[in-house]
């Protein structure tokens, strides 16, 4: 009772300091109380949040340091002990709600002390909470209570709104947006300066519809001969009615079905909701745009995909000691703007290991060694960074590259050995199947025996000295 009748007297009491606290939904509210000092821990503090002509006590703390708290913020409002042992006395209140707006009173017995604040509650919404793709949405900002005056300004991704994208009301707490699109998601802020406080408030606004890609029109790199997956991913859950896929080749006027050869085969285990177009093989002539079209709630979203091919081009077979020139080759390089040969390696673990080579779109080797043999990529890229790549494989092997290989590898050397070797046991093969024949016929005709054996044994020994000088040609060179 006594509270009641000091209170009334602290609220008669003029010139009570009067603060405003603004403060986004969802956070932390503080709101400050200081007893004068010297700062006692034996007084009686109560917070009151006035709601018109009725009080509702918060929260309370009595001389002998009971505690109590109201039933309205039960555990999302308390002072801190620490700072009531400062002498503070500040409210805390946890995830501000809009209905937590109002004037609080920070009422000390001692001395009658009284500290006023009004707290504010910035909070911005969407309706509906998550809008369709090409219909229309509100956005609201709401502070409670409402400040007599009040200057709100807005940003989407912290960038000022442009005027065609929205059309706000007079006092432009709302905003409406006449058809939504993906230029429209994202963080939208509601700035509001009040008279003696600035505060803002920030909310996402996402969007049903197509989620992949979110740009009207997309560039995708597809290297010739490699899958590519041309995406159209509608937000999950939804089920779009009367899907397809079209396309305009390079140079044509207008969009046709695409080939069956690029239609997705057999049913595949995807969601409802997932109407991509997978290409098992990209060929040269498959570049031009896209369209990847559905209805949802009876409107039609579509989007658009430039599939640009990549290819290597040799200017000549490939031929071992030779000059190589390979160009990587995109059949629309608008948005290139740098390209790189790189050379993969694997070592005996299978582990790949990526050499860059040049920083051109042409890649020039003056000799073709087997060191060159393998995998050559050229990587472009473009603004964001690397686009896409493309591989070219061949394979220079040392065997091959014969007598023009002048002794300059000792690997060659070896394998003209080993070739000589082999040439070698064919012919002892051979003549071990002609004596073997012979003594065959020789029981038939015992007498020719000798004279069969001499004419062999003679021919023999000149296959011998022939194979000894071809093998002298190339090791004397060495
Ligand atoms: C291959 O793998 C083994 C075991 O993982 C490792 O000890 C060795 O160093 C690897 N060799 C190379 C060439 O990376
Ligand atoms: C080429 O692109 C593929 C797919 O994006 C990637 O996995 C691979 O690492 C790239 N290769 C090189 C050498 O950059």
């Amino acid at each position: 009772m006594l509270l009641f009748i000091l209170l009334g007297t602290a609220l008669s009491v003029t010139g009570a300091v009067c603060d405003e606290i603004v403060v986004e939904v969802g956070s932390l509210a503080v709101l400050p109380c200081t007893v004068g000092s010297p700062p006692q821990a034996a007084i009686s503090v109560q917070w009151v949040k006035t709601n018109g002509r009725s009080q509702n006590t918060v929260w309370r703390i009595q001389q002998s340091g009971l505690e109590f708290r109201g039933i309205e913020a039960v555990r999302r409002s308390w002072c801190p002990h620490n700072d009531i042992r400062k002498g503070s006395f500040n409210l805390h209140i946890e995830s501000v709600r809009p209905e937590d707006g109002g004037e609080y009173i920070c009422i000390a017995m001692r001395g009658k002390e009284v500290q006023r604040h009004v707290l504010r509650v910035i909070q911005v919404s969407f309706t509906p909470a998550v809008p369709l793709e090409g219909s229309s949405a509100k956005v609201t900002c709401n502070v409670t209570p409402w400040p007599e005056e009040a200057i709100v300004s807005w940003k989407l991704n912290g960038r000022p709104l442009s005027p065609q994208q929205t059309q706000s009301t007079m006092n432009k707490m709302e905003q409406k947006i006449t058809s939504m699109s993906p230029r429209e998601m994202g963080n939208w802020t509601c700035a509001v300066r009040l008279e003696k406080k600035d505060g803002e408030a920030t909310q996402y606004l996402s969007m049903k519809g197509i989620s992949r890609p979110l740009e009207e029109i997309t560039q995708v790199y597809g290297a010739v001969g490699s899958p590519i997956v041309l995406p159209c991913v509608y937000t999950e859950e939804l089920t779009p009615q009367n899907t397809g896929w079209q396309w305009k080749p390079n140079g044509a006027r207008s969009f046709q079905p695409v080939p069956p050869t690029l239609r997705p085969s057999a049913p595949s285990p995807r969601p409802q909701w997932d109407r991509s177009l997978r290409v098992e093989s990209v060929a040269a002539g498959d570049g031009g745009t896209y369209r990847c079209f559905g209805e949802v709630g009876g409107r039609r979203l579509q989007r658009q995909l430039l599939l640009v091919t990549a290819q290597v081009r040799s200017a000549a077979p490939v031929k071992p000691n030779a000059p190589m020139t390979l160009t990587c080759e995109l059949s629309d390089d608008t948005g290139v703007t740098g390209y790189e040969w790189v050379q993969v390696t694997y070592d005996s673990n299978g582990t790949q290991s990526v050499t860059p080579k040049q920083r051109t779109k042409t890649l020039r080797i003056p000799k073709m060694t087997e060191e060159h043999s393998g995998e050559w990529v050229c990587r472009y890229s473009g603004k964001q960074g690397i686009l896409g790549n493309v591989t070219y494989h061949f394979q220079v092997m040392s065997h091959l590259e014969g007598d023009k290989l002048e002794g300059s590898s000792s690997r060659g050397v070896m394998a003209t050995g080993l070739c000589f070797l082999v040439l070698l046991l064919l012919l002892i093969a051979l003549q071990a199947y002609r004596n073997h024949r012979r003594r065959k016929m020789a029981l038939q005709y015992p007498a020719l025996e000798t004279i069969v054996h001499t004419a062999s044994n003679a021919r023999e020994r000149k296959e011998r000295d022939r194979a000894r000088d071809k093998s002298a040609g190339p090791s004397n060179t060495n």
